[in-house]
């Protein structure tokens, strides 16, 4: 692998500990997949911030590293949290876990990083550029970086992408090259597919069948941009990369005249395969995952909910009250850019919450069973990661259920 000279110093320890272990880390991954040199990164996206899924030995580490006295060189932004930094009392968060928390953030910051904790840092920082290299973490980040803005990231983890801050530079492979960027599945779509719900049960159903692989999908219809329908076609398309991002590894694809990569010429490989989807029925049955009607919590925002999103779900709930929780997640800087629907969503019983999501939080320990969401992928890992059973469907009925204390059409 060939390295500047600045590099090789940095290697050899030059720029210190801190910033020899990054080099370290960005070769040693080099070298596993063959890379030819490094390339410079416009951002980063640190992901591996949650107490919940770090623990005391990913603390020690990470304030270890911090203390050897590197900075980032490159805009750094953390992802979300284990909890509401700053109202973590008010959603019942133990303070042994608020503080550890606390010190995870301060550790990272000590390197300079942004605490911006979202998996959704385009909604809040300079956009990245179509071609741009990056170093981000966050599956639905990547898949949105890749896919919508044409930017070049692998997943990073979160060492490698600490490393990459660091450093402003990470290995040249994967989906920084030509070559790996074309599709190797030809996804044919014959049904409706119309609700942010439609694209995440097909990004799940999609996901699982392509798993590493890139998918270019042929036949999926997108409305023109119309604030008068919720969703947006951006909504409809970070659910489509989320759900492909948790069912398989999805890290990249293409819509035929649509997305960047695939508005002019051929993306396809020679040898790409094909495959159908008729039907999102087994989108659907396999994410909800309970026949029962009562909800305990309604939770949106998975990726965290931009600005439009927030007002939508505010218009939607303007004047009614609520019988189950309703948790809305998002960025702290997009928070602050929606007051008035924060207010009218508070108003009416929910929360609105800054820094974490359902899936890195602490929930386990908040008398929760039963979810509402209309993120597929919340919906894939809220069995697994918080224990709840799921009921899964569109922003529409998970409201209804906010408001009911029950899903929508269901007799039990
Ligand atoms: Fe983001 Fe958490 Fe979902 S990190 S994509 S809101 S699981």
């Amino acid at each position: 692998m060939k390295l500047t000279s600045e590099e090789q110093a940095w290697l050899a320890g030059d720029g210190g500990p801190g910033l020899r272990k990054a080099m370290e880390i960005i070769t040693a991954l080099g070298q596993i997949y063959g890379a030819a040199d490094t390339v410079a990164v416009g951002s980063v996206q640190i992901a591996g911030v949650s107490y919940k899924n770090l623990g005391d030995a990913g603390l020690e580490f990470l304030a270890e590293w911090a203390g050897q006295g590197a900075r980032v060189r490159v805009p750094a932004y953390l992802n979300p949290a284990g909890m509401d930094l700053q109202d973590w009392q008010r959603l019942g968060i133990a303070p042994e876990f608020a503080q550890r928390q606390t010190a995870v953030i301060e550790a990272l910051t000590a390197f300079g990083a942004l605490p911006a904790c979202s998996c959704t840092p385009y909604l809040i920082a300079p956009r990245p550029l179509f071609g741009e290299s990056l170093a981000w973490s966050e599956s639905s980040a990547v898949s949105y970086a890749n896919s919508v803005l044409g930017a070049r990231t692998n997943r990073e983890g979160g060492p490698s992408a600490l490393a990459a801050a660091l450093t402003g530079r990470t290995a040249r492979y994967g989906l920084h090259l030509d070559e790996h960027r074309r599709a190797d599945v030809v996804v044919e779509v014959r049904c409706p597919v119309a609700s942010e719900a439609d694209f995440g049960a097909l990004g799940y159903l999609v996901g699982r069948q392509v798993g590493q692989g890139v998918p270019c999908f042929r036949g999926l219809m997108l409305q023109p941009f119309d604030r008068k329908v919720p969703p947006d076609v951006d909504t409809r398309l970070r659910a489509l990369g989320a759900a492909m991002g948790a069912a398989g590894a999805v890290a990249l694809y293409h819509i035929e005249g649509v997305t960047p990569e695939a508005q002019g010429g051929n993306v396809l490989r020679k040898d790409a395969r094909r495959i159908t989807i008729d039907s999102l029925a087994d989108g659907y049955a396999a994410l909800n995952t309970t026949p029962l009607a009562d909800i305990d919590l309604v939770s949106i925002g998975c990726p965290h909910a931009s600005a439009e999103e927030i007002q939508d779900i505010a218009a939607l709930l303007r004047g009614r009250g609520l019988k189950a929780r309703l948790w809305v997640t998002t960025s702290r800087s997009v928070k602050t850019q929606a007051p008035q629907a924060v207010a009218d969503i508070e108003a009416a019983g929910g929360v609105v919450i800054a820094d974490t999501c359902l899936v890195v939080a602490r929930v386990e320990d908040l008398g929760i069973r039963r979810l509402a969401t209309n993120s597929a992928k919340a919906a894939f890992y809220a069995p697994s990661h918080a224990g709840l059973e799921v009921r899964f469907g569109t922003l529409g009925q998970c409201l209804t259920a906010a408001v009911t204390g029950r899903w929508p059409g269901v007799v039990d």
